[in-house]
């Protein structure tokens, strides 16, 4: 199958290309780029007045299955990754059972196959995600696994996450770590703060989150491990990243949309919807997020697109699971926040959202040179439209961003060189 995507502003951010030009695919590969190819045989796709940019790599996403089939499924969620410009994606192991062995690994792979989308699982870093014995790592690592995480379970026992990262660093795999002191925030539904005193909830507050960046950050020094930061959310936990990467330590973060986009005061007239860990923090903790990803401290944005039935995020706060569905709305959201608010430029949006992962993760994906995979995604980068829930194809509900205007829409999404979502 051969594509030739004609006439769009390819923006490829790694290589600093932002120019009119044509691409053709051949056998899911970039095969030639350059001005007025011939289509010699080719589907051709319009792309004037459009951007044609690499594939997302959303390296934070959590795709259910096994397990939570009701909150979603891996072909549901690939069907929400391509829907959303995402053609790689790390699901992460909070399923059930828990990506701890390299069988989980391959049968979320194996469930993702036919969908185009790339996914590749992390595993587990301990058992079941308990906090007490490390997974085989190297098995991990040979069934497909990219990095290690007990995402969603912040890591508490220091001996076994120093031994975690002496073994990740021996195999080269990034450990991603969600960082919130688990004593301190419980099963607490809310920053701590104004939000929290004005509900009469204990909150969860942000040294927990700062404390345990500290931890993982001091633990990278002296391990010489990749360790990253998992949805940074506050403007010191920036800072404590942002010095540690001055004096060398080999450390990576990343941030959502809802997190340079939102506050706490979104919990009093959204409840549940806007419950998510960590929590949604103050205008001062999105200025410094915003601050991390202008000046290059925050190496990526993701989603943590966590669906839940709407049954349960119907439930009161105190009750209500933690999350919010993103893989629809990211791309719309980084534009609308940081493109065109003028603090980022295009191609430092896309690549915080494409090449950068790829980077950081040792992947050869997020860049359209001749030879790679044929993964792109080809969008309006001014068209406005309305977040609408109904219209999700993820299984998840749960958006506190329901009802916005956003600008950018994704048109056609293409993976290894096959179209794997078309809007309309
Ligand atoms: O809000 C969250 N939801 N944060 C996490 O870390 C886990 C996630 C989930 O799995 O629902
Ligand atoms: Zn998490």
């Amino acid at each position: 199958m051969r594509l030739l995507i004609r006439g769009g502003r390819v923006v490829d951010p790694a290589r600093h290309i932002d120019s009119q030009m044509d691409i053709l695919t051949d056998n899911g590969v970039v095969a030639h780029q350059g001005r007025n190819l011939s289509p010699e045989g080719a589907q051709v796709l319009d792309a004037s007045g459009l951007v044609v940019a690499p594939g997302l790599v959303d390296m934070h996403v959590h795709l259910r299955e096994p397990g939570f089939e009701d909150k979603e499924t891996v072909t549901t969620g690939c069907a929400a990754a391509a829907r959303g410009g995402v053609t790689t994606l790390v699901a992460m192991p909070n399923t059930r059972p828990a990506t701890d062995c390299p069988e989980i690994v391959e049968l979320v792979r194996e469930q993702a196959e036919p969908t185009g989308v790339n996914v590749l699982p992390a595993g587990a870093v301990t058992l079941g995600q308990k906090g007490q014995a490390l997974t085989d790592f190297a098995a991990l690592k040979a069934a497909g696994a990219p990095a290690l995480t007990d995402d969603g379970v912040p890591i508490q026992n220091l001996a076994l996450l120093r031994e975690a990262m002496f073994r990740a660093k021996e195999l080269d795999l990034p450990l991603l770590d969600h960082c919130e002191d688990r004593d301190m925030v419980q099963n607490y539904a809310v920053n701590e703060g104004a939000v929290s005193a004005k509900l009469g909830l204990p909150g969860r507050p942000a040294i927990a989150e700062e404390l345990q960046i500290m931890r993982d950050v001091m633990l990278a020094e002296d391990t010489g491990a990749h360790v990253h930061i998992c949805h940074i959310s506050t403007a010191k936990g920036v800072e404590i990243v942002r010095q540690a990467k001055a004096r060398g330590v080999q450390v990576t973060c990343e941030t959502c949309p809802q997190y340079f986009t939102l506050t706490h005061e979104e919990v009093l007239c959204q409840g549940a919807m806007a419950r998510v860990n960590p929590p949604l923090r103050t205008q001062a903790d999105v200025e410094g997020i915003r601050a991390g990803l202008i000046d290059g401290t925050i190496d990526a944005i993701v989603t943590d697109h966590a669906p839940h039935t709407i049954e349960e995020k119907s439930r009161p706060l105190s009750e209500a699971p933690s999350g919010m569905v993103g893989l629809e709305t990211s791309l719309a959201l980084a534009l609308t926040g940081l493109y065109h608010t003028g603090l980022l430029p295009l191609s430092r949006v896309l690549s915080l959202m494409s090449a950068s992962p790829a980077a950081l993760l040792g992947l050869p994906k997020g860049m359209l040179c001749v030879g790679r995979n044929a993964d792109l995604m080809i969008f309006d980068p001014n068209e406005e439209w309305v977040i609408d829930r109904d219209k999700f194809v993820s299984k998840g509900r749960n958006t506190p961003f329901h009802g916005w205007a956003v600008r950018g829409k994704v048109k056609y999404t293409i993976s290894r060189g096959n179209i794997i979502y078309q809007e309309g």
